[in-house]
């Protein structure tokens, strides 16, 4: 097994799941792991306060005058249950057939590995060009980095100051095509919890004057959505930039089916979004908003008949360029208020809130990435969207006003947050060579 390997092995080995705290030494773990490593390549480490886990940060500078790089990824993973649907052991590394199955292997660590492995490889070249290089790891992503606006303030002009962010925590649209992301769409998560009294009553009794929380939430729900895809939110959709022209031709240019997208998610049909949009404007550039969990009275075998205590949503909306979210949770609190009948108590939560990113891609960075995309997989890259979300990149591009490069190196069959996550390792080797090329032909 070559090094780079066995580094991406030994970095899956550490369960740093962040949302649960159980795991509060494991995340310790990882970033000693990562200090470590970088120490044998002579970074100077240090350890960055976050909220809840600290980040990992290292520098090595040889030469002040050099063009600087700073590289993101993030060494927190999510839960791995439920454990019974894994076909090998989430946190024991398990190649099969060229590909690495563990918790994290493409989100994050064998994306963030790529770069670390590729930066040692070009340090041990004696030929070199003069590179300053940064990493930056941090371990709340999963949590929507709330960290990291703090950790931008502090440190833009300093620790983070950089001529060029590297961010690979995507993907490309399939194996043996390379993409260059350059956007990523933004996120709200809030929970509703309602209750109308003290206990569940019986249904026969109470049925025509109690208030019914899970009907009420119903109806809630009902009205933020409606079934042809439109949020109903008032104000949602005003700050919404549609994409520009090239986007469009980007996006069409990739030619998805839907097939290939159904099949990508074993899910059975396109659904649940505006259908007057193309499929990659829909996953990409706009906005949606969806019931990720949602409870309220009897669940258990045949039936019961009451009138529940409580009820309760987890809902989140996915945002665009130029959206606010908080103008927007302003307006949801007060929409969602203004159906609650009186005298039913509500309370929503806010959890996760970040804007959307868009790259531009003028800047002539993007043609060096291009060629080593090409040089690395041997075809030209394409440029795609995301339809997922990365705190630190919208924080951080816009206190360092720098080109970021989005390099997915995942693939959307890879089960990032779902049971039997894996990475391809031809993409890992074909990731090394992209990014020695970049730093090797950079000036
Ligand atoms: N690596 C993903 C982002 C991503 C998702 C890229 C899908 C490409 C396709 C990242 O780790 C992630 O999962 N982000 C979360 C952020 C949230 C918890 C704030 C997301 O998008 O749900
Ligand atoms: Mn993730």
């Amino acid at each position: 097994m070559s090094n780079s390997y066995k580094t991406l092995v030994e970095f899956l080995k550490i369960k740093s799941v962040s949302t649960q705290s159980d795991y509060l030494p494991e995340m310790k773990r990882a970033r000693e792991f990562i200090t470590d490593k970088l120490k044998t390549m002579s970074f100077k480490t240090r350890i960055l306060k976050a909220k809840s886990h600290d980040a990992v940060f290292g520098q090595l500078i040889t030469d002040p005058s050099a063009p600087t790089i700073l590289i993101y990824g993030h060494y927190d993973v999510q839960p791995a249950e439920p454990l019974t649907e894994w076909k090998t052991e989430p946190f024991i590394p398990t190649i099969i057939k060229r590909k690495i199955y563990a918790r994290g292997a493409t989100d994050n660590k064998g994306q963030i590995t790529i770069h670390i492995e590729a930066v040692k490889k070009f340090l041990e070249q004696k030929k070199r060009p003069n590179i300053n290089f940064k990493f930056i790891i941090e371990g709340e992503e999963e949590l929507g980095s709330p960290g990291i606006v703090n950790l931008a303030n502090k440190y833009a002009k300093t620790l983070f100051k950089c001529d060029y962010l590297i961010v690979s925590d995507s993907e490309m649209p399939k194996k043996g095509n390379p993409a260059i992301d350059i956007s990523l769409r933004g996120i709200i998560y809030t929970q509703i919890d309602l209750e109308v009294g003290k206990h569940d009553l019986h249904s026969g009794q109470f049925g025509g004057v109690s208030p019914n929380p899970a009907n009420v939430l119903a109806q809630i729900i009902a009205e933020l959505k409606f079934a042809d895809g439109h949020i109903n939110i008032p104000g949602y959709y005003k700050d919404v930039v549609s994409p520009t022209k090239e986007e469009l031709k980007y996006f069409k240019k990739l030619k998805t089916k839907a097939s290939t997208i159904t099949e990508e998610g074993e899910f059975y049909v396109i659904g649940g979004g505006e259908e007057k949009y193309s499929l990659n404007e829909r996953r990409w550039s706009r906005p949606t908003l969806d019931v990720n969990g949602i409870w309220g009275g009897y669940q258990g075998d045949g039936e019961k008949t009451i009138i529940p205590a409580r009820a309760g949503a987890k809902i989140s909306m996915r945002l665009v360029a130029n959206q606010n979210p908080e103008k927007i949770l302003k307006n949801y609190d007060d929409f969602v208020k203004s159906m609650i009948p009186k005298g039913v108590k509500i309370k929503i939560t806010h959890y996760i809130s970040g804007r959307a990113y868009k790259s531009s891609t003028d800047h002539k960075i993007f043609k060096l990435i291009e060629k080593a995309l090409k040089h690395g997989f041997g075809k030209e890259p394409v440029f795609s969207g995301v339809g997922g979300s990365i705190g630190f990149v919208p924080i951080v591009a816009e206190k360092l006003e720098v080109p970021v490069l989005m390099v997915g190196f995942g693939l959307p069959t890879e089960n990032l947050h779902a049971p039997n996550e894996n990475f391809d390792l031809d993409n890992f080797d074909n990731g090394i060579k992209t990014i020695l090329y970049f730093l090797n032909n950079l000036k």
